[in-house]
């Protein structure tokens, strides 16, 4: 990839907030910990609430302390850095105080950090007050919009302002470790790319579960559910690298057009076959991990629509995989937190072992296991040991890589997601960011889903928080003699 300019200061809008303070400073403390940062780079954070550099800067220090150890040589030089800017940025008054904070610093970074609900407004008030520069980037977190044409809104402003090569819409997926490794498992391996079609594979699944609930989160989420919330974003991210032909490089434009081209082949749900293909769930009161948990409608404190699980069969309409469905499962309060991907190949085509070992005979399986355990797993058959009247008995046995053991030394930490995608702004590299053609992709094919829902007129079912989804989920998968991988 060509070397981008290098950003020297980066404004972080919503500096108070949430995410800013668990994983946005965090991260730029450990990326200066090892040596990431330039000496120049500035960061200047800006919010509302009431506070000095100095107070601020002691709040910061205790939301890194509760990630890890700090060293205080580094921290010292790391709080040099910071500087705080109470106002708002819309004004006219706060984005003078921004600029003076800025001062010389010649290419700023924008993280927007805030509700998706401003990002219309603070993009306008970048370009209005002469803050974006030539040059300058700003950093967006999904979700952007809630359907197609909310997020076209926001992709409109933010092209008014900012060229599409220096807008970095994050999905925070793509920066975690594991999930770049899908890129290295596919294509710095001859031994899978042969059979990752529809002539070996018989289907796909991908799970992400939550224990966690929505809690108070529900303003938000109730607006979203599983399928704007998660479905829209990182399950579809994740099938892409998994679906996806290899890109000729890792260049920005090289892998993204390729996650657009399977984007654009996903069926479109229909009203006819959205109820066999779909299963909408809310969870109602049960036990999670030993621990009682309420309903969601007890959280919201009133009856909701709003799915907090959906599970799809999704197809693919190219050579690749016709024929090859991917399920796909999302939800909270389910009985493990686990983010996992199964590759499950079809069956030998004829069994030389006899009737005794008939039974015995497991199609070969990929498991990729993102969360929380990293591991990679080749279920592989064999001879069973020892003696048998008969003929030949057969095991299925993991190959595993034991990832968590396999990497020593300082890799071995997990890292933030943000720790990579931060580093990639810095220095230009949208190759893990999602382009605009590519997010409008995936809302036009999720607005299909959620307007057959809506014709089918098909409420959330419920399910017990503890329990994995309505029955529904299960009978989708059964349907077509497959089973979860649970
Ligand atoms: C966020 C969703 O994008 O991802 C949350 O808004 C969800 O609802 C979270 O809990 C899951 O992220 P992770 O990294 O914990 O798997």
């Amino acid at each position: 990839m060509a070397d981008a300019p290098l950003a020297d200061v980066i404004v972080l809008f919503g500096g108070t907030g949430d995410l800013a303070q668990k994983m946005l400073f965090p991260s730029l403390y450990i990326l200066d910990a090892d040596g990431f940062l330039s000496p120049g780079l500035k960061i200047v954070a800006t919010a509302r609430a009431h506070a000095d550099t100095a107070a601020f800067a002691a709040q910061t220090r205790k939301a890194v302390e509760a990630r890890g150890k700090v060293d205080d040589a580094v921290w010292e030089r790391f709080a040099a850095r910071l500087e705080y800017v109470e106002g708002d940025a819309t004004t006219d008054e706060g984005a003078a105080k921004l600029k003076a904070a800025i001062g010389e610093a010649k290419l700023p970074i924008f993280y927007l950090s805030l509700s998706p609900s401003l990002y219309i407004r603070v993009c306008r008030a970048l370009g209005h007050s002469g803050l974006a520069v030539p040059g300058s980037r700003i950093v967006l977190e999904k979700p952007i919009g809630r359907d197609l044409e909310s997020s076209k809104e926001i992709n409109a402003v933010l092209a008014e302002v900012f060229p599409e090569q220096h807008v970095f819409r994050i999905d925070h997926y793509l920066g975690k470790e594991t999930v770049q490794n899908l890129l290295a498992l596919r294509f710095a391996n001859t031994l899978f790319e042969p059979l990752w079609n529809n002539l070996t594979i018989d289907h796909v699944q991908i799970t992400v579960a939550e224990t966690e609930g929505v809690g108070d989160r529900w303003p938000y989420y109730d607006e979203y559910g599983a399928l704007r919330d998660m479905l829209q974003n990182h399950m579809l991210q994740l099938l892409c690298l998994v679906a996806m032909e290899p890109p000729s490089d890792m260049e920005p434009d090289s892998v993204r057009n390729e996650k657009v081209k399977v984007l654009r082949s996903l069926r479109p749900f229909t009203r006819a076959d959205v109820a066999h293909n779909s299963v909408r769930g809310q969870y109602t009161a049960g036990v999670v991990g030993g621990q009682a948990a309420k309903a969601y409608e007890a959280e919201r404190g009133q009856h909701s629509d709003t799915e907090t699980f959906a599970a799809l069969r999704v197809d693919i309409d190219n050579w690749r995989w016709a024929g090859v469905p991917f399920f796909l499962r999302t939800g909270k309060r389910l009985p493990d937190r686990r983010t996992q991907i199964v590759i499950q190949f079809k069956g030998v085509p004829h069994s030389i072992f006899g009737d005794g070992a008939e039974a015995d005979l497991v199609a070969n399986r990929l498991i990729i296991d993102l969360q929380p355990d990293e591991d990679i797993e080749l279920l592989l058959m064999n001879k069973a040991p020892g003696l048998s009247r008969g003929g030949m008995r057969l095991q299925s046995l993991p190959l595993s890589l034991s990832l968590l053991k396999a990497y020593e030394g300082p890799n071995a930490r997990r890292r933030i997601a943000y720790e990579r995608l931060l580093l990639d702004v810095i220095h230009g590299n949208s190759t893990l960011f999602v382009r605009r053609d590519e997010v409008e992709q995936a809302w036009r094919w999720v607005d299909g889903v959620a307007a057959a829902w809506a014709d089918a007129g098909m409420a959330p079912k419920p399910y017990a928080a503890g329990s994995w989804g309505p029955a529904g989920a299960f009978a989708l998968i059964e349907r077509s003699e497959r089973v979860w991988n649970d």
